[in-house]
């Protein structure tokens, strides 16, 4: 029936997609009664499907103020997921469990260490009933993207921490995860490994569009990559600010001399340090 007055115009089909993470007053509580430790309290935010290009997100905030828990709930990831309060939605749906869109890397690299790195690259694909040629062509392909081409028949042990990072990253990338959930990914590299990481982290993600959450302890890493930068606070954990973020065009050592990004970087740095500085609890 016809009525001026009714619901608006319908959205455009762009705001017709459903958000590809929506977390609504989402608490993970572990254990019960004195030993109850809260993980995480009411955290809420969206991130919308924005076409042709995906967001990425940095988490930063102390230890143990709920990073790993978020990207595990997201993972569908136990014991972390479920969570004990709140919704946690992927494009639309209650997480339920892991699946194909999602993609988790974290510091540990969880490479199996009696393949070599073509193998380990095409390991999910074979997991998905790609046959041999195939996946290997595409996990040789991962192998150049990523600069470990001549390593391809290289084991795990053979390799540096960058470059079993990099067979990791792969690994997870050539699955083409929708979602790609990094925990503190370059965090046991060296600094100079670092940069070059953080920038083909970027190269890669503007050919995949995948939406990503990147942990870091880092706040120029956060700073460099993030389209916005979550920060949360401990006891119990928190998301207290989200901080946009504009996109750099150059690469992290151009950028850390530019003073806006200077100037971001330190504002960050200042309020991580006043989240951390959390009042003394009582009875340590
Ligand atoms: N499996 C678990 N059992 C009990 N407590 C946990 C477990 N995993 C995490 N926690 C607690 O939840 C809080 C948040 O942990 P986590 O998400 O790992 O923090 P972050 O990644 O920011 O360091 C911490 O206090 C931690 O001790
Ligand atoms: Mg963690």
């Amino acid at each position: 029936m016809a009525n001026d007055q009714s619901s608006p115009a319908p959205a455009a089909t762009d705001e017709n997609r459903p958000n590809v993470v929506k977390f609504t007053n989402v608490s993970k509580v572990f254990g019960a009664g004195p030993a109850a430790k809260t993980a995480i309290k009411d955290v809420t935010f969206t991130v919308e499907d924005a076409p042709a290009k995906g967001e990425l997100i940095t988490i930063v905030g102390p230890s143990g103020c709920g990073k790993s828990t978020i990207l595990r709930i997201i993972a569908g990831l136990k014991p972390h997921f479920p969570p004990s309060s709140g919704e946690a939605m992927i494009f639309g749906k209650p997480v339920a469990e892991p699946g194909p869109d999602r993609g988790l890397v974290d510091q540990k690299y969880s490479l199996l260490p009696h393949l070599n790195v073509l193998e380990n690259i095409a390991f999910g694909l074979k997991l998905r009933g790609m046959n041999r040629s195939e996946r290997l062509d595409l996990a040789h392909s991962w192998t150049r993207k990523v600069g470990l081409d001549g390593s391809e028949h290289k084991y795990p042990s053979e390799l540096s921490g960058g470059m079993q990072q990099r067979v990791a990253i792969a690994a997870t990338l050539v699955l083409r995860p929708r979602i790609l959930l990094m925990d503190e990914p370059f965090g046991a590299l060296d600094p100079g490994i670092r940069l070059r990481m953080q920038e083909l982290l970027i190269q890669l993600w503007k050919e995949q569009e995948a939406s990503v959450f990147l942990v870091t302890h880092s706040v120029e890493e956060a700073v460099y990559l993030g389209d916005r930068v979550f920060l949360m606070a401990a006891r119990p954990g928190r998301l207290v600010e989200i901080l946009n973020v504009p996109r750099p065009e150059e690469s992290p050592e151009q950028c850390r001399r530019k003073p806006w990004f200077i100037e971001f970087s330190q504002s960050l740095l200042k309020k991580l340090e006043d989240v951390s500085e959390a009042p003394a609890t009582v009875g340590v």
